[in-house]
């Protein structure tokens, strides 16, 4: 493959396969790395540069494959480690790097290190021979996680009170009384990374990856390896995410202490003679981003400000300015997203009233206008891509899909779900299999009589591969007029990037000569600045050729 270009990372276009619902080649309803295979071509044609992988490891799925068993291998279901081999090479093949994810905060509760964990002796404060957190029980196996005794007279209290993510406490007790932390599920034992074990095992199953061929990581949960190791508690009522001020010092996240293992890593990545790349899932409060981001640690990290932030030209501009700003200062290239494996799909998200209220793991279901959200999914498409620095794409979202909300409750497969007493319905929504060709399930997701893990519904007919190829009006030719053009036009090259004044509710900048993108996101039309030829649009200008609200364009100047 093409590496002349060591910085093609800055501005990729990485496309992201949730793996379970992407392709399945075998027909058993789970998407598999067969069914990855035959849709390369599809990916290359789309004009993404590189797919990142979600988690394909040997897992009990307790978390969709976010609780890894064995960090060397591959799931069953999914293949094996010669087909792993193979799809990246074919995928190198076509020009695509690859990127998997990896997990790191956390194992499953059926990995060896667990098992030897609980088959240990708990030990006792302060015992001989203990790598060491301060009040930690001591048995070397227990180490590498976090073990300790409970409160109250006879233990029977969690240690603090941290809550877990997908609800209830961040403890749970084992038979012989310890109780151990998981910020997840209790499937999902947090790992101690004051251990220095944890550190090499780490380093090894990096370099087990990168010496078979694979172009970086997208890092789970960045931001949550480093434990205050007092483990005070925090006094909160509810699991929150680091959000506002006043959260300085957290106990459990965005911790100075991950930046240590980060230098570490980059010197391993650094390690090999082609660039070899990290991403990071980093839930952290503004400012605080570029940390993670320095010459010596990560490349770049996935921006939810913009993800989360309303579709309205005041917000977005902001949090556009602040975040090319905030990490320029540190060398590093912003990135976009709008819609991952966590979050309501955009076309609902954009559907609603409120455009801004978006995070699944709480959300209930509010009247949605879909007609509407795929209209302002197509303009923040262009957005996105029309921005300085690399975009992260969600598998499906080219194919306009929408957050499947009335799945049936049995269905269900989010740990959301049973740990909120069934109360939250979780991310299962974004996670329904891909329509590829057809007019009935499997819609070419598996071989014919497949039954999908989670239901599709009867009017992904329309959505499909197939009839996005055949509709000039579809969201797939959108997806791929842009990316050609963000391949071919010296103008959406580099990082040049600057505002032009316009209308309030509508945004203007330009980008390398001659390439103006133009939003808006007001109530009226917008006339376009004079003497530009629009290149693409969201959807068709007006009679007198204005943008119409919701609508963006790529323009070109005219050349007399
Ligand atoms: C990340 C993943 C999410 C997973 C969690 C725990 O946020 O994106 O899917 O549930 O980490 O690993």
């Amino acid at each position: 493959m093409n590496n002349a270009s060591d910085s093609w990372w800055r501005s990729a276009v990485i496309y992201q396969v949730y793996i379970r619902s992407f392709a399945d080649g075998d027909g058993d309803g789970t998407g598999d790395i067969a069914g990855l295979r035959s849709r390369l071509p599809y990916l290359a044609d789309l004009g993404v540069d590189a797919v990142w992988i979600t988690p394909w490891y040997p897992s009990p799925l307790a978390d969709g494959g976010y609780d890894v068993s064995d960090y060397r291998g591959i799931h069953p279901a999914f293949g094996t480690l010669a087909d792993a081999r193979e799809m990246i090479a074919e995928a190198h093949g076509l020009g695509l790097r690859v990127i998997l994810d990896i997990v790191p905060n956390h194992t499953s509760d059926r990995h060896t290190w667990f098992r030897q964990a609980l088959a240990a002796p708990p030990g006792s404060p302060g015992s001989p021979g203990s790598p060491g957190s301060p009040g930690s029980p001591g048995s070397p196996a227990r180490e590498r996680y976090i073990f300790r005794d409970g409160r109250g007279e006879d233990g029977s209290l969690p240690p603090n009170d941290w809550h877990a993510a997908f609800g209830g406490p961040a403890w749970t007790r084992t038979a012989d009384g310890q109780w151990y932390l998981h910020l997840f599920a209790p499937e999902q034992p947090d790992l101690n990374w004051d251990n220095p074990e944890v550190h090499a095992e780490f380093e090894s199953i990096l370099r087990f990856w990168f010496d078979l061929g694979v172009d970086g990581f997208r890092i789970d949960v960045a931001h949550g390896m480093a434990k205050d190791p007092a483990l005070p508690d925090l006094g909160l009522p509810e699991f929150s995410v680091l959000t506002g001020p006043g959260q300085d010092d957290h106990p459990h996240w965005d911790r100075d202490g991950v930046h240590d293992i980060f230098r570490e890593w980059r010197a391993v990545a650094d390690g090999y003679p082609d660039r070899r790349v990290f991403v990071a899932e980093a839930h952290v409060r503004p400012g605080r981003l570029a940390g993670y981001l320095r010459e010596d640690e990560l490349h770049t990290a996935f921006n939810f400000d913009f993800l989360k932030c309303p579709l309205e030209a005041g917000p977005l501009r902001e949090v556009i300015d602040r975040s090319i700003t905030e990490l320029a200062a540190v060398g590093a290239p912003a990135t976009w997203v709008l819609s991952n494996h966590d979050e309501t799909r955009h076309v609902t998200r954009y559907g609603r009233a409120r455009t801004g209220v978006q995070a699944t793991f709480r959300d209930r279901r509010l009247p949605t206008d879909r007609a509407l959200g795929t209209r302002r999914a197509r303009a923040a498409a262009l957005l996105m891509l029309a921005l300085p620095g690399g975009a992260y794409l969600y598998q499906g979202e080219e194919l306009g899909l929408y957050e499947v909300e009335d799945l049936p409750e049995d269905a269900l497969q989010d740990p959301v779900w049973e740990r909120s007493g069934h109360t939250v319905r979780g991310r299962d929504g974004c996670r329904v299999p891909l329509p590829w060709t057809g007019d009935a399930p499997p819609f070419g997701f598996g071989p014919p009589g497949t039954v999908p893990w989670l239901p599709q519904p009867a009017d992904f007919t329309s959505l499909t591969a197939e009839a996005g190829r055949a509709d000039p009006a579809s969201m797939l030719r959108l997806y791929r007029h842009a990316l050609l053009l963000r391949r071919t036009d010296p103008g959406l090259r580099g990082e040049e990037f600057h505002w032009l004044d316009s209308p309030d509710g509508t945004l203007l900048f330009e980008r390398g000569p001659g390439l103006l993108c133009a939003v808006n996101l007001s109530a009226r039309p917008l006339p376009l600045p004079d003497a530009r030829d629009p290149l693409l649009a969201s959807g068709p200008l007006d009679s007198d050729g204005l943008l119409p609200p919701d609508t963006t364009a790529w323009l070109q100047r005219r050349t007399a």
